[in-house]
């Protein structure tokens, strides 16, 4: 593994390559003088933790935006191969470096491509590792319950026994004064099931570490296939009533009426969310 070297809390250079930290800012650029990234220094911490003693030769990522991850890691961990995945058109100026520096023949993208697209994601691997599953998966896509459970139950499978699963930026739902998907379901129900998982499982799931910004989950060194790997019949759940059926979060919704709506469609509205919380 590489060291960064970092310039102050927002910059560093990896092999040349200055990188810019933007934390949640989506509207900075990868330009020709550095590479934007959305993580902070305290994330990439983690990961150094989690990766020093056996980086990882494979990865695939969702959600790459400007470029930062795929370089930044192909780079730190000396990648063979690193292949992105996203819903977006392609950032021109990350497309326009990879043509130019030697890191860039070790990244491959796919944009234009939802993490939730089974069989092209199947494809994508199969064309870019052959038979060799992955050493690590990471979801930093659309932090969204549905879609990131969707894309554990596809891409889980695809690691090797041992690999590293990441969710990133699993907790927003739980950030002070955080108005991010007000209403929807937290993501941390994700990580909640996948402890689930680990309990139920252990041939599955042989270790689950939880940052605050960031869940690893090893894959179980024994793990076997896991075609058609469903999570809802893969952990028991006596005892657990915090995962609805439907995946609805009806205080959300409560919430969202009482703050938005008039007060005649408030009145109705409350009247469906209170017979759909009784079962009717
Ligand atoms: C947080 S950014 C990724 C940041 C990047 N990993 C980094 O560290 O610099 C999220 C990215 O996910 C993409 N995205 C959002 N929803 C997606 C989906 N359903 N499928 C694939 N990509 C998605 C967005 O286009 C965006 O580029």
């Amino acid at each position: 593994m590489k060291t960064i070297d970092w310039l102050n809390e927002r910059e560093f250079t990896l092999d040349g390559v200055k990188f810019y930290c933007a934390l949640d800012d989506y509207s900075q650029k990868t330009n020709a003088a550095r590479v934007v990234i959305l993580k902070d220094r305290g994330s990439l911490e983690a990961y150094a933790s989690v990766f020093a003693d056996a980086p990882p030769r494979s990865m695939l990522e969702f959600g790459i935006f400007q470029g930062g991850s795929p370089t930044l890691f192909s780079l730190w961990f000396e990648l063979d191969k690193f292949v992105g995945v996203d819903l977006s058109m392609p950032a021109l100026a990350f497309e326009t470096f990879c043509r130019s520096h030697e890191v860039g023949r070790r990244i491959r993208s796919y944009y234009g491509t939802s993490q939730t697209d089974q069989e092209r994601i199947e494809q994508i691997v199969r064309d870019e590792f052959g038979d060799t599953p992955l050493d690590v998966v990471i979801d930093d896509a659309s932090h969204q319950y549905s879609l990131s459970r969707r894309t554990f139950e596809i891409a889980f499978p695809l690691l090797r026994p041992g690999g590293t699963y990441v969710i990133e930026d699993w907790g927003w739902a739980h950030w002070p004064n955080s108005d991010v998907f007000v209403g929807e379901t937290a993501m941390s129900m994700l990580v909640m099931e996948i402890m689930m998982l680990c309990a139920s499982r252990s041939d599955l799931i042989s270790e689950l570490r939880v940052f605050p910004s960031f869940a690893f989950i090893r894959k179980s060194p024994d793990a076997t296939d896991m075609s058609n790997f469903s999570l809802d019949r893969a952990y028991a759940k006596r005892g657990i009533e915090l995962v609805g059926l439907n995946h609805t979060n009806l205080s959300g919704v409560a919430r969202l009426l009482r703050e938005h709506v008039g007060n005649r469609a408030r009145q109705e509205l409350q009247r469906v969310v209170q017979l759909l919380r009784r079962g009717n």
